[in-house]
């Protein structure tokens, strides 16, 4: 009897040993097990393709603070209006791919009207959006929504080659004339093959260019108050005429019709050009080329009477409604855009941070000295019409404006047909 009763607590204890055992076995492999399989969460976004290759650094350094993001970033062709267009696609066909979206700031009211972006104002407040620059922040807000943080700014401006204006005896040019008898003259002198080049290809960047020139000019193109178009008007017209002289008396090469950015900036780099009107970027490679400390940038020349235009560019990220992360996307956005990612971009890249601060910061000016000058040319920037329609409106203006410029209708005509095609897509 007592040997029974010894057996059966032996027996009685191992068993609750055992499940014991088992029970704790079972309380770890739920602690150790997710965590051992735990999916990274992927967030993906799309961009150009030279862009994407420059985010790399950036890429390993929020991964590496971010273990449990997987950022993924998709290559695009280099050309604003294509990936737009990619992106439009992939959310009008739905099942988007992408959880962030990289946007040019012209797309903002298209993207939020469309209901394809996320109000940012959930994950952010004022006191965070503080140092950002007026222009860039405006530009990502649409009927009261913050739909895009400003991640770079950019804004077009003129690129003198500083050395020959002065061995020639003369001071930068603050007008459109002046800017032609500088270049008249030094390319008489055979100093330079051509004195201004400029995007003239029929694409967004043309539509850019050209809202300086129109602004230069005392003109404008859509009042996104009132949506009055003014592109027939006597000075739009003007500004039309400006651009195809250039063309005409050879100041500008025939080719300048078909040139994006980069073929105007490779010409200017290679020495064939005394002026140049481009985005801030062009300064940061430049300044690792041959022209290094032989040119200058200054506000886009205008008409006497009438003050500078510089178009505001510049990128974003946004947050895709149908991105099934909103939490770890934000993530991303709160990592690109604070001060010290966007100072180690800055530096590697020469583009033009997002953050008022970063123009004054001394490793950021010790590289490009250029940069509180910078400031003051972004924060008067014009922005194109922040109207829904404007993808609609650009295109217009485009291929009208490259009609005219290649010489197959007057800018009068051309001019008056934009102005008239932009008023019935606008109802105005
Ligand atoms: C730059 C600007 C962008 C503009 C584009 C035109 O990337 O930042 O706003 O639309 O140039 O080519």
């Amino acid at each position: 009897m007592n040997n029974h009763w010894q057996l059966f607590k032996r027996k009685l204890r191992s068993t609750r040993n055992l499940l014991f055992s088992i029970t704790i076995l079972i309380i770890l492999l739920g602690i150790v097990l997710p965590s051992l399989t735990q999916q990274r969460i992927t967030i993906t976004v799309m961009m150009q393709a030279l862009e994407a290759a420059q985010w790399q650094s950036l890429e390993a350094r929020f991964e590496e603070e971010n273990p449990d993001i997987d950022l993924e970033i998709i290559k695009a062709p280099n050309a604003t209006n294509l990936v737009e267009d990619l992106y439009t696609s992939s959310f009008i066909l739905g099942d988007s791919p992408y959880d962030l979206v990289y946007l040019d700031i012209v797309w903002v009211p298209k993207f939020a009207a469309a209901g394809w972006l996320r109000d940012l104002n959930e994950f952010t407040s004022p006191t965070q959006l503080q140092d950002f620059l007026a222009g860039d922040l405006d530009g990502g807000r649409y009927q009261g929504g913050l739909y895009r943080m400003p991640f770079r700014s950019d804004g077009g401006m003129l690129y003198y080659r500083s050395d020959l204006l002065a061995a020639n005896g003369y001071e930068p040019p603050n007008t459109f004339e002046e800017l032609i008898t500088i270049s008249q003259d030094l390319q008489a002198k055979g100093v330079a093959k051509w004195g201004y080049v400029w995007q003239g290809k029929q694409y967004e960047g043309l539509a850019a260019m050209f809202v300086e020139i129109l602004e230069g000019f005392g003109a404008y193109w859509v009042n996104p108050e009132t949506l009055e178009v003014g592109l027939d008007s006597e000075n739009a017209i003007a500004a039309v005429e400006f651009l195809r002289n250039t063309v005409q008396k050879g100041i500008s090469p025939p080719g300048v019709t078909t040139y994006a950015e980069e073929e105007t900036r490779r010409l200017f780099e290679a020495g064939k050009t005394i002026f140049l009107r481009n985005w801030p970027y062009v300064a940061g490679l430049a300044a690792e080329s041959d022209l290094a400390g032989k040119y200058s940038l200054k506000p886009m020349v205008h008409q006497p009477g009438y003050s500078s235009g510089a178009c505001q560019g510049g990128w974003g990220l946004g947050i895709a409604a149908s991105s099934p992360h909103p939490q770890e996307a934000w993530r991303v956005i709160e990592f690109m855009t604070r001060e010290d990612s966007q100072r180690d971009f800055v530096l590697e890249t020469g583009y033009v941070p997002s953050l008022r601060s970063l123009f004054q910061d001394p490793t950021i000016v010790a590289k490009y000295p250029h940069y509180p000058q910078l400031l003051k040319v972004v924060e008067n920037s014009t922005l194109r019409p922040p109207i829904a329609q404007y993808a609609e409106a650009s295109d217009i203006l485009q291929r009208y404006l490259s009609s005219a410029l290649t010489n197959t209708m007057t800018a009068e005509q051309a001019m008056q047909a934009a102005a008239s095609e932009t008023r019935s897509l606008l109802g105005s």
